[in-house]
């Protein structure tokens, strides 16, 4: 894994193309994130409707004290997907860690958000690298293996089914030693009209957010995806237990790119997200399933989401 650098990790092309040749076409979120996604999900985090990103600061703000007492002080704190770095910031003065690294896959951004913490935190050690979460990772040498705590917030996590979160959960335990910590934040179920506005604003902020990845699939896969062919879809599958956000095309549309080629009918979707959302208990179960011990779990009133804190052993 290298310090920050200015690009895409890996090259996607190959992947890009798999998915949209699928009979269900497919793009992952991770591609939502180019310096404008990111600009964009932190836009989103603003809105009335988005309730995670605010729920998740009222309930750290209220277990702070507890939280203190379990994690201690003078860790490495590592931000899994850590976009504009202002979750962790706000933790800086709770936690003091030795040292902050952060990980994510838009990298230019990161490297914009770490200017700026830097500049504000002079004394703090930051590390950034750019990754993808969704290959095999590894945190570099120069990171201290000891007294890692890892952070998870807005319940990224709800990215992955079940099954990869359990392997993604079990790589992070693997990732530290036996005193290795982890804070997370977890989407709750909930009243299907609640979850469906958070992912479909009145604004339309997250439906911009949805069709900007097909100018970021665009530019990574040389193809012609054009805006106005494309709505954006959100949805609850109560089965499931997951939001779906969709891309449907409003007419036949035919995307070209070296090497390949797409046609949709009209109404035909391409599906860009997945966020699972859990029961406590659920995912309590799933920590321990991945090797996480000693989970304490924090919730809002009306139990919307939930902070989990977790030990190695
Ligand atoms: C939902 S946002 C959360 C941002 C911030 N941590 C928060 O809670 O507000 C997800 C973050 O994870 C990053 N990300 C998404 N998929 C990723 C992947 N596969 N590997 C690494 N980072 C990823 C995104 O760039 C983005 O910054």
């Amino acid at each position: 894994m290298q310090e920050l650098e200015p690009s895409w990790p890996g090259d996607p092309r190959r992947e890009l193309a798999a998915g949209l040749a699928q009979p269900a076409a497919q793009i992952a979120p991770k591609f939502f994130y180019d310096r404008l996604g990111s600009a964009l999900f932190a836009a989103i985090c603003q809105l009335e409707e988005y309730y995670p990103t605010r729920t998740e600061r009222a309930v750290l703000a209220d277990c702070r004290d507890e939280l203190a007492t379990l994690a201690g002080t003078r860790r490495t704190l590592i931000d899994l997907g850590a976009g504009d770095c202002v979750k962790a910031e706000r933790l800086f003065a709770l936690l003091q860690p030795r040292r902050y690294v952060a990980l994510d896959i838009s990298a230019d951004f990161l490297a914009a958000s770490l200017a700026r913490l830097r500049r504000e935190h002079p004394g703090l050690l930051v590390n950034g690298y750019g990754c993808d979460f969704t290959s095999s990772w590894e945190l570099p040498d120069e990171v201290p293996r000891a007294e890692r705590m890892f952070l998870y917030p807005g319940s990224s996590i709800g990215n992955f089914a079940p099954d990869e979160a359990r392997r993604f959960l079990e790589g992070l335990r693997a990732n530290g030693e036996d005193d290795g910590q982890l804070l997370i934040g977890v989407d709750l179920v909930k009243d299907p009209a609640t979850l469906v506005a958070a992912y479909d604003d009145e604004l339309g902020v997250t439906a911009a957010f949805n069709r900007n990845l097909l100018l970021h699939v665009n530019r990574l896969l040389g193809c012609d995806f054009a805006l106005g062919d494309w709505r954006h879809v959100a949805l609850f599958d109560p089965v499931q237990s997951r939001i779906e956000m969709h891309l449907e095309a409003l007419r036949p549309v035919t995307v070209s790119w070296n090497g390949g080629e797409r046609q949709f009918r009209a109404g035909e979707r391409i599906h860009t997200e997945n966020s699972y959302k859990y029961r406590e208990d659920d995912f309590v179960q799933l920590l321990a399933l991945a090797g996480w011990r000693s989970v304490r779990c924090w919730t809002d009133p009306r139990r919307w989401f939930a902070v989990m804190f977790a030990r190695a052993a």
